[in-house]
């Protein structure tokens, strides 16, 4: 249990400072460009908060896969053989902190987000209009219309919106069922069941959305 907390603890203090590295860039690249420039000679070429996004993105995307691939999977699964006993003895549940298991990818997910948003500079989180967790509904128009054309498109949505007099650039991103096991447990999970009965997700569809808000300064 410890080993595995320490190891956790490293992976989300790895993430949070390539994180802060992205973040450092980019608040260059915004103040940077958005600062007049007095004269077209002194330009310096900035990194356009769509792409800061996009690096944010990958960069918990990935290790969300991860942790689901290398860590989830193998509770149950050592290279390629079923162990029914758990290769270590955890379980991935989402009552972890009750039952002594581990958390589930999503609650990995917003435990690394709650970190990376604490101080600020910009948020992350998860979204869908099929949410078990009732914080995780769409919120607000920007939420609300692009989370239905990603699930229209299977394409980011990305542009400006205005939140309490703060401008952001803010993108949404599918959030599909990349593997068999994303699909069966929320199919099956009871909070599903009684919201949208007629709602059976398969393999490869698009479940929600990973939403990130970068405040704009100087806007
Ligand atoms: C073993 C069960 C289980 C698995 C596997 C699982 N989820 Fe979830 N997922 C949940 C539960 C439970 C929640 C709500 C928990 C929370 O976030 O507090 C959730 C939350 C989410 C949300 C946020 C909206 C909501 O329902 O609250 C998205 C989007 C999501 N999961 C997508 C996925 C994807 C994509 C995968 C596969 C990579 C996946 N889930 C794997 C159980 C699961």
């Amino acid at each position: 249990m410890s080993l595995i907390d320490n190891w956790l603890k490293a992976i989300r203090t790895r993430t949070v400072a390539f994180i802060a590295i992205v973040l450092a860039v980019a608040v260059t690249a915004i103040s940077c460009s958005s600062s007049p420039s007095a004269s077209s000679g002194d330009t310096v070429a900035g990194i356009p908060p769509e792409l800061v996004v996009d690096y944010i993105h990958t960069v918990a995307a990935s290790d969300r896969t991860a942790y689901t691939k290398h860590v989830v999977a193998r509770l149950k699964k050592l290279e390629g053989n079923e162990k029914p006993n758990g290769v270590v003895p955890a379980e991935a549940t989402e009552a972890w902190q009750q039952v002594g298991g581990i958390p589930l990818p999503a609650q990995m997910f917003r435990l690394g987000a709650e970190l990376a948003s604490e101080d600020g500079d910009f948020t992350i989180g998860l979204i869908s209009p099929w949410n078990i967790n009732d914080n995780q509904a769409p919120k607000g128009e920007f939420e609300e219309v692009g989370m239905q054309k990603v699930i229209e498109t299977g394409e980011p949505y990305k542009g400006y919106q205005e939140i309490g007099g703060q401008k952001y650039y803010s993108a949404i991103y599918p959030d599909p069922a990349v593997a068999e096991a994303c699909a069966s447990c929320h199919n099956a999970h009871p909070v599903h069941r009684e919201r949208y009965p007629d709602k059976v997700f398969k393999l490869n569809d698009v479940m929600g959305g990973v939403v990130i808000n970068l405040p704009l300064s100087g806007a």
